[in-house]
């Protein structure tokens, strides 16, 4: 069996199979960039011309029923991410494909981001840096990049699933009043008996946040968070008419896809007052960036750094080898996102 590997990992692949799957070491070989290569990625075309029967992918990585139809052996997909948004999952589940992602593992990484980009939207970080390296700053003024306050604020968040309830608690250490709204574009209060909104509802009690129909949160609270999948219905989430329900004191933070936020629409807010400032590590398209976010001065920008530390990005690959490795050797994966394609459907004779 061939395990193809899309990106250099920052973990030995073929080390760690040895390691924890012994009995299968020899039975399935990786084929990824290899170790002496300046390359950081094997092109996708390549990992499939090798017909794989595990497939290891980034979120840059698209794949979709066509990629899958070119692998007849595929028996699993393994996206080193959370975010599912790269996969059409539903053909996958059609064809008994396997998919996983790396969930828990990035979630501290990711709500500490959102809360640093909080802070360098509400207190003007980026806009200072620039004036102090400028070396135009004539001293301490009593007037200068004035921001907003963030105890006593109240902190919105959109999607209460792992990374916005860590958001959400770091927002209570932090003295924020905090209230949510699930996902979905309806924007009602969590009182359907869908799993995951129970859950939402179960969490928000133990946290103490408060559930709010989206529209209300959009325009009651100080701080707005992203923290939905990309799904078809969050897909331009917060379009023009939303973001005109903000405050004009408002800052919003976006650390899930760049897809949920009509980026055109927060500058006009932006750049006429309307909105005090954002902070946004996800882009439509990225890594290409619309020159207007690059040039409006009141957005703390990163490039997509959510899970970036050592410690989250090691544990999402060993999550993603693992996954892959238990579908080859015939064990479910705890990280399986469609049930309905296990067992998968095309093991080689
Ligand atoms: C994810 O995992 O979906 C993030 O966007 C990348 O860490």
């Amino acid at each position: 069996m061939k395990l193809a590997v899309t990106a250099r990992l920052p973990v030995d692949v073929a080390g760690r199979l040895r390691a924890t799957a012994p009995d299968a070491a020899a039975a399935i070989s990786v084929l990824g960039v290899p170790p002496d290569s300046p390359a950081d990625r094997l092109p996708l075309d390549e990992a499939i011309a090798a017909d794989p029967d595990g497939l290891l992918c980034l979120l840059r990585d698209r794949i979709d029923a066509e990629v899958m139809d070119r692998c007849p052996h595929l028996q699993v997909i393994a996206n080193v991410a959370v975010g599912l948004d790269n996969i059409d999952v539903a053909a996958a589940t059609a064809r008994g494909i396997c998919v996983t992602n790396t969930p828990d593992v990035l979630t501290e990484a990711t709500a500490e981001l959102t809360i640093g980009l909080l802070f360098a939207a509400a207190r003007r970080l980026p806009e200072g840096e620039r004036l102090v390296r400028s070396g135009a700053w004539q001293g301490w003024a009593l007037d200068q990049l004035l921001g907003v306050p963030i105890a006593g604020a109240t902190l919105g968040i959109i999607g209460l699933g792992r990374i916005g309830q860590k958001v959400a608690a770091l927002g209570r250490a932090l003295g924020m009043r905090v209230v949510y709204a699930p996902s979905g574009r309806g924007g009602a209060p969590p009182s359907s008996s869908s799993s995951s909104s129970s859950s939402s509802s179960a969490a928000a009690a133990a946290l103490g946040v408060a559930p709010l129909p989206l529209p209300d949160l959009l325009a009651t609270a100080d701080f707005v968070s992203l923290h939905c999948p990309l799904t078809a219905e969050t897909r331009d989430l917060l379009d023009r008419a939303a973001l005109a329900r903000m405050k004009p004191t408002a800052v919003l933070l976006n650390t899930a896809r760049g897809e949920l936020l009509d980026e055109d629409a927060l500058c006009d807010q932006l750049e006429a007052g309307r909105l005090f400032a954002a902070g946004l590590d996800v882009y439509r398209g990225e890594p290409h960036i619309s020159p207007r976010l690059l040039a409006c001065p009141r957005i703390a920008l990163a490039p997509h750094l959510g899970s970036a530390t050592t410690k989250a990005r090691t544990q999402m690959a060993e999550l993603a080898i693992d996954a892959a490795v238990s579908v080859l050797r015939g064990h479910a994966p705890r990280t399986l996102v469609n049930q309905a394609a296990w067992p998968p459907r095309r093991r080689r004779p």
